[in-house]
């Protein structure tokens, strides 16, 4: 294991005004958000259907201890895409970040880069992503949505890979919003202060909720929304390896890859767009199995403790990515909090190794957990 895992790790814990522990975090980001802020950040779809299954499921597998292995010169890390990485836990990527921290997206990276995480941005991102990939460090990867069409798509991807970002995010999952009842209740809006900076230029499809016509979405949405053709064309003429994010089943995963995807992310969108889809920790299993091997598979959706992400791994994920953890260290001590909250789920995860008797990643293998711990007695 890392020396410094298991002594009080990094010096800013020693900031006694940073909360403690991942829950506490977001406790703290909670209180402190205002309310139509909290609702847009921290809330789900719906009811929270998924949002409450994407707890209950990781909550349910079981860890099963192994004692007195030999964990000597253990380590966390990984080979994704030919770029080696301390450890599998990458920032995923979120919107109008600067909603939370004036120092928006570049704070963000520099508390990844501080822990040698990989930072996925988004195009949503309220700086312009060449501003935040000159402050260098690790935010390597850039999400991207389908821009109403290929040529508008490839114009963002190409951008992207000019300002130096090494691979792709194309999300497939949020082709329209989900149903936001708190934000809705909340009264969410964009302030004038903030908006999707890289976006400009580029069209948009326009939801008018006021509209007389019958079907809006079926009528004026969805010829501009993206199919399985489209999918293979851009990753045909994609400049960079292109991951498809947002696949809950074994039958999208495998026509993913089938059309070019280089990995796929296994997501719900944390719970933000199908209220009533799957947790996503629950149909790992079933989709690495279908892709067998063939491409790296990650997921989120529901990561809160280092525990998770070892869950994940047991399940067959290559690495995970973290949203609302980011959101609530930046939300509560911008840079120093992201790097925070990172700091604790990579202890965590050394710990619960430790606990397991993993040595490295490679021995986090589907007989260290216990699927449904709650059945079994
Ligand atoms: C406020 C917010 C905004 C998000 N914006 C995006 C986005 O722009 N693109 C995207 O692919 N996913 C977006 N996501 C989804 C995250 O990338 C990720 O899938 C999700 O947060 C993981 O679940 P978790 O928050 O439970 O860790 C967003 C999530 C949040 C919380």
């Amino acid at each position: 294991m890392q020396g410094q895992a298991f002594i009080p790790m990094c010096p800013m814990t020693s900031a006694d005004h940073l909360p403690l522990t991942l829950p506490d975090y977001h406790a703290r980001a909670a209180e402190a958000l205002q309310a139509e802020h909290a609702a847009y950040f921290l809330s789900g779809a719906g009811e929270g259907v998924t949002m409450r299954s994407n707890r209950r499921d990781f909550e349910a597998i079981g860890l099963r201890p192994q004692v007195l292995q030999d964990l000597r010169n253990g380590d966390t890390k990984l080979t994704l895409f030919g770029t080696q990485m301390a450890h599998p836990i990458l920032v995923a990527p979120f919107a109008y970040q600067s909603l939370l921290d004036e120092g928006g997206e570049t704070a963000t990276a520099q508390g990844a880069t501080a822990q040698e995480a990989l930072m996925v941005l988004s195009a949503q991102s309220s700086q312009p992503m060449e501003e935040v990939r000159a402050q260098g460090g690790t935010c390597d990867w850039f999400q991207l949505y389908w821009q109403t069409n290929l040529d508008g798509t490839l114009m963002l991807a190409d951008r992207a890979a000019k300002a130096g970002f090494q691979v792709l995010v194309l999300t497939v999952d949020a082709p329209v919003n989900g149903v936001r009842d708190d934000e809705m209740r909340t009264g969410f809006v964009l302030p004038d202060t903030v908006r999707p900076v890289n976006l400009d230029g580029l069209p948009q499809p326009v939801f008018d909720p006021l509209s007389e016509d019958d079907s809006f979405l079926f009528n004026r949405i969805a010829h501009v929304l993206p199919r399985w053709d489209d999918l293979r064309s851009f990753c045909e003429q994609s400049p960079l390896p292109v991951v498809v994010k947002g696949i809950l089943t074994p039958e999208d995963a495998t026509r993913a890859v089938k059309a070019g995807a280089a990995g796929v992310i296994v997501s719900n969108h944390g719970a933000r767009v199908l209220d009533g889809a799957p947790s996503a920790i629950s149909v790992l299993p079933n989709i690495v199995q279908a892709l067998d091997g063939s491409v790296p598979v990650l997921m989120d959706s529901g990561v809160r403790r280092g525990s998770d992400v070892f869950k994940a791994l047991a399940l067959g994920a290559d690495a995970v990515l973290v949203g609302r953890p980011v959101v609530c260290g930046l939300a509560v001590a911008g840079a120093l909090g992201v790097s925070h909250v990172l700091r604790l789920l990579r202890d965590e995860l050394e710990v619960t190794m430790a606990l397991t008797g993993c040595r490295t990643l490679a021995d986090i293998t589907p007989d260290r957990v216990i699927p449904d711990a709650h059945r079994l007695t």
